[in-house]
This record gives C-alpha cells, sequence and structure tokens, in this order.
C-alpha cells in the first residue's frame, strides 16, 4: 500500500500570516521519503498551522512546498493526495466503518472489487475486520482512531499527516497506539509528518524531530540528538530538562561556566553562555543525587549572595527542603523548594519524605548553561508545566502518578515507567 513514492518533501521559507500576526515564520524543512518526522511544540506555536499548510487546507502567505521537482503548494488538497488524521477523527457518523474507510476511494472513483479489497486490507492492518459493519459510535476512542488511520492509508497516499492523533486517548490506549502508529509506518514505509505537544510521543515515534516555537524553528534532528545536546534552553524544555533557572554567568572556565542567581550557584558546560551575561541553567531531575539526608532544616543553604563553591568545599551542591514526593516505583519524584523559593524537581531511588533538608548534587557534565536572550527566559516563564510545582511531574517515563503526601511507605501500586 504504498503508490506515490517520492525522494523528498520541500519546505522552502514557508510563512503564515493570521491578519498582521506571522505564525509561521520561515519554515525551511526537507523530508526523505519514508522518514517519520514529528512537529514539537507547545500549543499555538503554529503546528496544525504547518500541516494544515503542507496537506493545503491553508494556502501560504510567502513560501513554496516543493515534492521532488514538482511545486505542490499551488495544488488544492485533492490534488495532493495526503492522506490525513485528525485528532477529533472526523468520522462520518452515519456511515459504517467499511464506509468510512472506502469513502476516499469512491470519490477517486476506484471500482467495487478494488475498493472491497483495499478497505479489507487496511481494516487488517488496524485490527478491525470484525468491526467493519458497525458505526463510529459504537467503537471506543482507540477503535474510532484506528479507522481514521485506515481511512488515511487505504488510498495509498505518498504523505500522511497526522495532528495530535492520540491526544482524545486514555493514557494506556494512547501508548498501545503509538507502537501500532510505528508498526504501520515500518510496515508500509510510508512518509509520515505527526504533530504532537507530548515529547515523549514524539521522542519514540518520529526518526526526526522539529521543535517549534512561535512558528520559528528552533532545532531539527534526531531524537539522540535533541536529546544529547538541546540547541537552546527552550529545546532543553522539551527534552526533559524540568529545572530551568535564570541565572548570570559570574565566570567562564573554558569548556565550562559558573553560574549565580534563583538562590543557587552552578558549574556547567557552557552552550553559549559568556562572562557577565544573562543565562539559564538546564538541569534533568534524574541527575541530581541526593548526598545527604542529615541537615538540619535551615542549615547548609546557599543563597545568592554565598561564599564562592570552593570555598565551600563542594561544587554543584544544593541544599533543598523536600515538599511533595509521588511515588514511580522504584524511584521517587520529588518537587524540593530551593533558599531563594524556587521549585527544584529530583527523581531519585532515595527514599525521601516531605519536610527533609536534604542536600543534592549534580554533576558539572549534567548541567547545561545556556546563553539567555529576553525572548528565551520569557518563554521558559511562559511554560507553566516548568515552573509551576502543582501540576505534577509529566516526566519522560510514565503517566503522573498520584501525590502522595508523606513517605511511600505501604503504596501498594506499583506505577513504573512505561514500556
Ligand atoms: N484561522 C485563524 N485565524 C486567526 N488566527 C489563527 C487561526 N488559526 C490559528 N491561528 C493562530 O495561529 C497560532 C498557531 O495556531 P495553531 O493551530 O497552528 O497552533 P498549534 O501549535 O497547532 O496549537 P495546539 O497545540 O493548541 O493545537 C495560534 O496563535 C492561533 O491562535
Ligand atoms: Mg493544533
Amino acid at each position: 500500500m504504498t503508490g506515490g513514492r517520492f525522494d523528498h518533501l520541500r519546505l522552502d521559507k514557508v510563512c503564515r500570516r493570521f491578519g498582521e500576526r506571522l505564525v509561521l515564520d520561515s519554515l525551511d524543512l526537507q523530508i526523505a521519503g519514508g522518514e517519520f518526522v514529528a512537529l514539537l511544540g507547545p500549543s499555538g506555536c503554529g503546528k496544525s498551522t504547518a500541516l494544515n499548510c503542507i496537506a493545503g487546507l491553508l494556502p501560504l502567505s510567502a513560501g513554496s512546498i516543493w515534492l521532488d521537482e514538482r511545486r505542490i503548494d499551488t495544488l488544492p488538497p485533492e490534488r495532493r493526495g495526503f492522506g490525513m488524521v485528525f485528532q477529533n477523527y472526523a468520522l462520518f457518523p452515519h456511515l459504517s466503518v467499511r464506509a468510512n474507510v472506502g469513502f476516499g476511494l469512491r470519490m477517486r472513483g476506484v471500482g467495487r472489487a478494488e475498493t472491497r479489497r483495499r478497505v479489507h486490507q487496511a481494516l487488517e492492518l488496524v485490527q478491525l475486520t470484525e468491526y467493519a459493519a458497525r458505526l463510529p459510535g459504537q467503537l471506543s476512542g482507540g477503535q474510532q482512531q484506528r479507522v481514521a488511520i485506515a481511512r488515511a492509508i487505504v488510498i495509498e497516499p505518498p504523505l500522511v499527516l497526522m495532528d495530535e492523533p492520540l491526544s482524545n486517548l486514555d493514557a494506556a490506549l494512547r501508548l498501545e497506539m503509538r507502537t501500532e502508529i510505528r508498526r504501520l509506518h515500518q510496515e508500509l514505509g510510508l512518509t509520515t509528518i505527526y504533530v504532537t505537544h507530548d515529547q515523549e510521543e514524539a521522542l519514540s515515534l518520529a526518526d526526526r524531530l522539529v521543535v517549534l516555537r512561535e512558528g520559528v524553528e528552533q532545532q531539527v534532528g534526531t531524537p539522540e540528538e535533541l536529546y544529547r545536546a538541546p540547541a537552546n534552553a527552550y529545546v532543553a524544555g522539551f527534552m526533559g530538562y524540568r529545572n530551568l533557572f535564570p541565572v548570570t554567568v559570574t565566570a567562564m572556565h573554558g569548556e565550562t561556566a559558573t553560574a549565580a542567581g534563583s538562590g543557587i550557584e552552578l558549574v556547567g558546560l557552557a552552550r553559549g553562555a559568556a562572562e557577565g551575561k544573562p543565562a539559564i541553567v538546564a538541569i534533568r531531575p534524574e541527575d541530581f543525587s541526593v548526598v545527604d539526608t542529615a541537615v538540619p532544616p535551615g542549615s547548609g543553604r546557599l543563597t545568592a549572595d554565598s561564599a564562592p563553591l570552593a570555598a565551600q568545599g563542594g561544587a554543584n551542591t544544593l541544599a533543598v527542603d523536600v515538599e511533595v514526593v509521588e511515588y514511580h516505583g522504584r524511584e521517587q519524584a520529588v518537587l524540593a523548594r530551593l533558599p531563594g523559593g524556587l521549585p527544584l524537581r529530583i527523581r531519585t531511588v532515595a527514599r525521601l519524605a516531605p519536610g527533609d533538608a536534604v542536600t543534592v548534587r549534580v554533576p558539572i557534565e549534567q548541567v547545561l548553561v545556556f546563553a539567555a536572550d529576553t525572548a528565551t527566559a520569557e518563554a521558559v516563564a511562559e511554560l507553566p508545566e516548568f515552573t509551576v510545582p502543582s501540576d505534577g511531574f509529566g516526566d519522560l517515563d510514565g503517566p503522573p502518578a498520584g501525590v502522595a503526601a508523606g513517605p511511600p511507605a505501604g503504596a501498594a501500586d506499583n506505577r513504573t515507567a512505561a514500556p
């Protein structure tokens, strides 16, 4: 089921305005045939706009889109012939599953026998053959989404566009469908552009990720590249660096930078940071280790004007007060408070309880010190999940667990990581 193969799709300085507002700003992107690319970014960053521009549902304000040597942004959607899966399924409620899936083929004038054969094959792929006669309303959300996927792939499109296809599903079904989508991609070799605001989904599904911020491309690369070397603090925030603090670089020493502010002082790897300039330190929760749980409350704290680290005899240690502990099976997700008042997120196998005063340490090579322009600082501040302590953790390795307001002893359910 792989008609209309192409070598590459190319977006050349694609712009889209709504009134005065530039929602897509010179998007350049080349996608190879057979690739699975995820567009990742928060709500309102322009993901659906980009997808709709590619599908032909929205005209471009400037720029062009090419399929190999053919310019396609001037073609109407039906002449592009891409498969589209929408967030809300968009199935015909009065048509059976079979008729929904076959709709696109009938519109294209494909004969009855051929339509029947291809619909059957598509339903087999999404494992829904026994539901062919049902109406969408008689199916679960996950089954409806599989119908929508079957409908998109049955036309054998050169390109499948998926806009947050799993966001309406519950956590377990989301994981199942994610595997399903990846399996279909591997089996059919379909080129896929997949829109999501969920970094975990993007990392697990895509060959390459494109991170967007306010319509501007921030970084393009493999999951590994983005995870290991995020280009800026914004991308880092999407790649699991849940602790992002505004600081000032107080000293540079070759590859490393000392940064202070927000009640902390840390040494980390310099990523475009310069002495005397504002910066953002980024640290993953799992990179902290608890070195001392016996610190009495109120002592050993670092403050903004505390002595240099060297004088304290321990690089990258922070004294924090534990506020909230979530049980995640082998590990705990801990929300702690820095002396300056900022929240610090930690994942640790150490057993901590609310009210504990502890010292944590992070290796220099796990601390990234990014240059902060005002826009970056504002964007970081705007991402509530990175700074607001009360909204759960949303870590890369599982659904947010219930908040345990006390030690984990006796917690029965084992919420270990998703596969
Ligand atoms: N038809 C429209 N008229 C005016 N503004 C629009 C229109 N469609 C989208 N926008 C604006 O363009 C920006 C990008 O919207 P878009 O739907 O592409 O975001 P998104 O990244 O898909 O967000 P979400 O994750 O919430 O779906 C938003 O600020 C939105 O308000
Ligand atoms: Mg959208």
